[in-house]
């Protein structure tokens, strides 16, 4: 079966830098023959949390929220994006999270941290990954760190240093291993 890995775009700043990456990784996976649709909370204009998608009667849920879970339920492995506020998660990302939890069960998810210095984002992505495993999607072993963003990505997410490139490739290559892998034991079946 053909893979779905959507990419979840977790800032929604004007001057947002987390689409050249998100843009990047949709284009790498895409070049894969993946379904990788954009999950941009910008776009979707996702509400901030009062309730969680299950909370609403069956049917009744906002549209872009109806469509999310669509699609959640639909894939196999998740690639987070995500900046660092902080030291932190930014908000926005844990606001397009938390509006799920069943809906991301049995699947692995990869985590792409970047920062406008060079330390590329990687204290969030510590605690993304504990977020992660809370949410049933387990992070894979790799992260895809990008520092200095502005300069390692143009606007439209071509990579403009080689490494980046180099390091994509293998990251997904990881990341599409534990989705195969998954995507075979869950159609046996899950254990609730
Ligand atoms: C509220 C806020 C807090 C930030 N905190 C950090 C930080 O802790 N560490 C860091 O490396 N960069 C930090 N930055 C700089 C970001 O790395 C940079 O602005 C990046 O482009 C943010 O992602 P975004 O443009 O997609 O929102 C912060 C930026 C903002 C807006």
């Amino acid at each position: 079966m053909p893979l779905v890995i959507p990419v979840i775009l977790g800032s929604v700043r004007t001057e947002r830098q987390g689409e050249r990456a998100a843009r990047f990784l949709v284009t790498q996976l895409e070049a894969r023959c993946i379904e990788a649709p954009l999950v941009d909370p910008a776009a979707l204009q996702l509400p901030l949390l009062d309730k969680m998608y299950k909370e609403y009667p069956k049917g009744s849920a906002p549209p872009a929220l109806e469509e999310l879970a669509t699609l959640y339920r639909r894939s196999d492995a998740f690639v987070v994006v995500s900046a660092e506020y902080n030291h932190s998660i930014p908000p926005a990302l844990s606001n397009t999270l938390d509006h799920f939890l069943e809906e991301y069960s049995w699947r692995p998810s990869a985590i792409c941290c970047y920062s406008a210095g060079q330390y590329g984002g990687v204290r969030a992505a510590m605690q993304l990954r504990a977020m992660m495993a809370e949410l049933g999607a387990s992070s894979i072993p790799s992260l895809l760190p990008i520092p200095r963003i502005g300069k390692a990505l143009d606007a439209e997410g071509n990579a403009q240093e080689e490494w980046l490139t180099k390091a994509a490739r293998r990251f997904l290559d990881e990341l599409v291993w534990y989705a195969e892998a998954l995507q075979a034991k869950r159609a046996g079946g899950t254990p609730y």
